[in-house]
């Protein structure tokens, strides 16, 4: 097992980030709740404990607080931001109730030697983003540097190992954020930076050939980034043992099921069932135009389809599923009732329940890029590591009114005009999403002699960081000129493109 550093959690929107800096360092990192026991961290081996920032006051009622003990299990603790309160607040310093938070950049001034600083220039521009602020030291404390608007902006008490920080260094707008990361892992928690790929693959086939035994393992392909690199790690830890199963619903993009079929077939010798659903499900989606509904019925309509696959495969003892780290993490409640913002555990949709099947999740311990890393280092193509999204009812979220071939047809054409001029230009991959939407909109035109009535299409094309915002992104003329041109002379049936330049907020990526 690699060394381990605790993250707990408070709330923070940068909790996750503090664990994927740790892990750049080549260090396993681990978000807990912020009230996980000091028995349980201790249990667990971790070699040092961070306290996230957060957007809670320590003064409100429902402020998170950490088990008081982790101050004494002997393990390297660094608090940042709310964190350094926290140490403030329990450990008898005291902090001054703000009311309005502190954002932005300030200057940090290096003002005592301590091994979280070594290497970092006495002046630094640091990022700011907090409510309350420490006023006065706890016992035993030392202030090792300074902001203009804080003494305290970072703190140590070197006998007790206990580190704070005002400023969040896991930001990039904070200098040196990294080194002085990396200055808590090696010269303080004494990390090794045994966290590597080699060693995950290492260890994740041999847990994978454990947990699995002669079993059969059954996966359900998406052709997406996940599962994708999950089916060729199970695959090279018990190759014939895995069938992966994928569903054509008739709602996937130009040559999709092609590719999955020559890249997982005939590249990666899988055992591969492709299930050539189309009819069905146009069947059940025909005359729907609301788009919950069609969510629905494409959901149920897989799980009635991927049963029916299973059934023909005959026993199978384990589900194979994609499920990575972000998506077991539990947001912590903040404010209010602990349970109402746990995130569910699995969106699977209640298929291994209903399957009796056991659950084999090999990247669960995995964030997205490190995913990718993995599938890179497993032999996948760039065009399935570095895929953009596509929601799971596929087209069907794109054509925004009922589904019908001719549509999904129109739509399949564009669409791929506008991936291949993306790639041709060598930003497919540079933006989060670019694609195309059928709009149920006949407008006017003229071809040659003739008067056109024909449907338009518009393009989206977004940059994102996580999906929960985004930004239209800022495309060549040149390139958007081409894009329209192709559609319009290529596509029967379209004689109109048009760009949509709304962000998210207050629109939403897709338009269904
Ligand atoms: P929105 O449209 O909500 O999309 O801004 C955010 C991200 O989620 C994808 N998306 C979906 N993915 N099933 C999925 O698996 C869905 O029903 C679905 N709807 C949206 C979308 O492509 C974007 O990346």
């Amino acid at each position: 097992m690699p060394q381990i550093i605790a993250v707990l959690d408070f709330g923070s929107q940068y909790t996750q980030v503090i664990a994927r800096r740790l892990r750049e360092c080549q260090v396993y990192s681990k978000v807990y709740r912020y009230d996980t026991p000091a028995s349980t961290l201790k249990e667990d081996g971790v070699n040092g404990i961070i306290l996230s920032g957060g957007p809670s006051s320590v003064f409100a009622d429902t402020a998170p607080m950490p088990d008081k003990n982790l101050f004494d299990l002997g393990v390297p603790v660094l608090g940042i931001c709310y964190g350094l309160q926290l140490i403030g607040y329990l450990l008898g310093g005291s902090v001054a109730k703000s009311t309005e938070r502190e954002y932005g950049r300030g200057t940090l001034t290096i003002k005592a030697k301590s091994p979280l600083f070594e290497g970092v220039p006495e002046e630094i521009k640091v990022w700011n983003s907090h409510g309350d602020k420490m006023t006065a030291l706890p016992e035993g404390f030392e202030a090792v540097a300074r902001t203009e608007n804080s003494d305290f902006a970072a703190i140590e008490n070197a006998e007790r190992r206990i580190w704070g920080l005002q400023f969040h260094p896991e930001v990039f707008h904070s200098e040196k954020g990294t080194e002085i990361i990396r200055n808590f892992l090696f010269n303080i928690c004494n990390c090794k930076g045994d966290w590597t790929m080699r060693g995950y693959i290492e260890s994740a086939l041999e847990r994978i050939r454990k947990t699995v035994g002669d079993s059969k393992v059954i996966l359900g392909l998406s052709g997406g980034v996940d599962s994708s690199v999950a089916a060729a790690l199970i695959h090279k830890a018990i190759g014939e043992q895995l069938t992966c199963v994928f569903v054509d619903n008739g709602l996937l993009r130009k040559n999709e099921v092609e590719a999955v079929e020559k890249l997982f077939g005939d590249n990666f010798h899988m055992n591969l069932v492709v299930s050539h659903s189309a009819d069905l499900f146009l069947d059940r989606l025909k005359g729907v135009t609301d788009p919950e509904r069609k969510r629905k019925i494409i959901g149920n309509t897989f799980v009635d389809v991927f049963e029916e696959e299973v059934e023909k495969i005959g026993t199978v003892d384990f589900l194979a599923q994609g499920t990575i780290y972000p998506d077991i993490i539990e947001s912590v409640p903040i404010g209010g009732n602990p349970a109402a913002l746990i995130k569910s555990h699995h969106n699977v949709g209640g298929l291994p329940e209903r399957m009796k099947l056991k659950i084999l999740e090999p990247l669960d311990q995995l964030f997205k890029d490190e995913v990718r890393k993995l599938g890179e280092e497993l032999g996948l193509p760039k065009s399935v590591v570095w895929r953009q999204p596509f929601p799971g009812p596929g087209l069907a979220v794109r054509v925004i009114t009922d589904i019908t071939p001719e549509r999904l047809e129109i739509l399949r054409e564009a669409d791929a005009i506008l991936i291949e001029e993306m790639k041709n230009a060598d930003l497919y991959y540079k933006v989060w999403q670019s694609f195309a939407v059928f709009l149920p909109l006949q407008t006017v035109g003229v071809m040659g002699d003739e008067r056109t009535y024909d449907f338009v299409i518009a393009l989206r094309i977004v940059e994102s960081i996580d999906a929960m915002t985004a930004d239209w992104a800022q495309m060549p003329h040149e390139l958007l000129q081409k894009i329209s041109n192709r559609i319009i002379n290529e596509v029967e049936g379209v004689n109109r493109v048009v760009l949509d330049i709304s962000s998210k907020p207050p629109s939403t990526i897709e338009w269904e």
